[in-house]
């Protein structure tokens, strides 16, 4: 594939990731702990009709530097015991009110370092939660953990708590990367903590990388790739690093060194994706990649990718999020609901009013729609407005009018060669995959514009 640096430059503009839509610069304040609860009720009725649980631990023993994540450094035993208590009793109140026919299909612990607390703190956990909720026969049970911390005989002590996939946060092989990223290396080598998941049961084994930290450059990175490809994990996700040191301060040191250039940065992600893809994985969305014989990859054949805060996942398995912990989201297909962020705060809330929502949006029927149709560009690369009208009883033209669909918006990218379009359809060309954000931006009606409201789409 080849990509100009004049392509890099006429779409590398700042973009929602459209994980949500409306994106989460919509949520507003007026969305309290009581709509949260009317919410909670509205979503026993809504479709899917499984539950996924989402499970956020905001604690690392150390900062990297590039970190975009909602997590505090240095917490002690004694506070985490406190925020394990208030987890508990959040989860025991959100469950109350939901429909207890509902199944959990998924849950997903992220952070934060979720296997950098005592152990005994996940077990408890996991036992409140199989003392509120019922599961399907086979439910996923994630963890995101950092190879930092991991020992082996912890991939036993998770499996004995139900946990069956697995995502390593590995980010680079290359020391002088980790090194200046104040990154600290994995305790055992990535290889052999794969092949003891692999050995333990685990499946959807995964590995996280990133492109465009500093003294990271083309020819280390696609070590770095050969490295994770050598390894055979299920799944690699290769992250473009967001730097957003208007959130994230720290980011700053960074910039000290410098970081790669957009088209340096460009070229790490299209000669990863050549190397990863010719080695036997598909790529799943933007920057995904699964063996063929994995679920995400046969949910993409089938058309039926999804994506949710937690990454992408199939139609089958998605339910209605609930989030829990300190900044959790809850995804219904109604409303999004955002946690405190705070630890402290979060703690003192779920004290005092047992829920701890803190902004949230309820969206109407066309930003449904809107989602819908974002989703299908995003995860599956095409667009059918008949099939897509068809689910909402509309008509096609109707659902373009919703989206503010105009031929003239996409004639750009038929001649940049991203896109097939027809009157019916929009096909995502392998090239347009680098701009999916841009391609769906055009079908955001609502969309905000601004200085440093998202990270750049490149
Ligand atoms: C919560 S962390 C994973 C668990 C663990 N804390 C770790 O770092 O290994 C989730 C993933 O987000 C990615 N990530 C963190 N900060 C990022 C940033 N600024 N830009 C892009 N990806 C980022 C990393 O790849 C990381 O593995
Ligand atoms: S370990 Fe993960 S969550 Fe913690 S600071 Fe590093 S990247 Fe962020």
């Amino acid at each position: 594939m080849k990509i100009t640096k004049q392509f890099i430059d006429k779409y590398n503009q700042a973009g929602p990731r459209y994980t949500s839509y409306p994106p989460a610069t919509f949520f507003t304040e007026e969305f309290n702990t009581n709509t949260f609860q009317q919410s909670i009720i509205q979503s026993n009725s809504q479709q899917p009709e499984n539950i996924s649980i989402y499970i956020h631990i905001p604690f690392c023993p150390h900062q990297c530097s590039f970190c975009g994540c909602n997590t505090i450094i240095g917490k002690g035993k004694t506070f985490i015991s406190k925020y394990i208590e208030a987890l508990s009793k959040e989860i025991n109140n959100v469950a109350k009110l939901i429909d207890n026919k509902r199944l959990v299909s998924q849950i997903h612990w992220g952070g934060g370092t979720p296997n950098s607390i005592p152990y005994e703190h996940i077990e408890t956990i996991m036992n409140v939660l199989k003392t509120n909720f019922s599961f399907t026969d086979n439910p996923e049970i994630a963890i995101e953990c950092s190879p930092a911390y991991l020992n082996f005989s912890d991939i036993d002590k998770l499996a004995g708590y139900g946990f069956n996939r697995m995502s390593l946060g590995v980010q680079d092989f290359n020391e002088d990367v980790l090194s200046f990223v104040n990154r600290k290396p994995p305790k055992y080598p990535i290889d052999e903590i794969v092949k003891k998941l692999h050995k333990t049961g685990f499946t959807g084994v995964n590995i996280d990388l990133i492109y465009g930290l500093p003294k990271q450059t083309v020819e280390s990175f696609i070590e770095t790739t050969k490295k994770a490809i050598a390894i055979n994990p299920d799944r690699i996700v290769t992250f473009s690093y967001a730097h957003v040191p208007w959130v994230k301060e720290y980011q700053k040191a960074l910039e000290k060194e410098g970081l790669p250039k957009p088209e340096e940065k460009m070229e790490m992600f299209i000669t990863s994706l050549e190397k990863i893809t010719s080695n036997g994985y598909v790529a799943i969305g933007m920057d995904h990649f699964a063996k063929p014989d994995d679920e995400l990859s046969i949910a993409l054949d089938n058309k039926k990718l999804h994506r949710n805060f937690q990454g992408y996942c199939t139609r089958e398995t998605t339910g209605q999020v609930y989030g829990f912990g300190a900044s959790a989201i809850s995804q219904f297909y109604g409303a999004y609901a955002q946690n405190e962020k705070n630890p402290e705060a979060y703690i003192k809330m779920i004290d005092n009013k047992g829920f701890a929502t803190i902004r949230g949006y309820s969206t109407n029927s066309e930003e449904q729609i809107i989602h819908t149709v974002i989703n299908e560009i995003m995860c599956n690369n095409y667009l059918n407005f008949e099939q897509t009208a068809k689910e909402f009883n509309l008509s096609a033209e109707q659902l373009k009018n919703i989206v503010g669909f105009d031929k003239n918006k996409f004639e750009e990218f038929v001649k940049d060669d991203v896109i097939q379009l027809s009157e019916n359809e929009i096909v995502v060309k392998e090239k347009g995959r680098l701009i999916v954000r841009n391609i769906a931006m055009k079908l955001d009606p609502a969309l905000k514009t601004g200085k440093q409201l998202y990270s750049k789409t490149v």
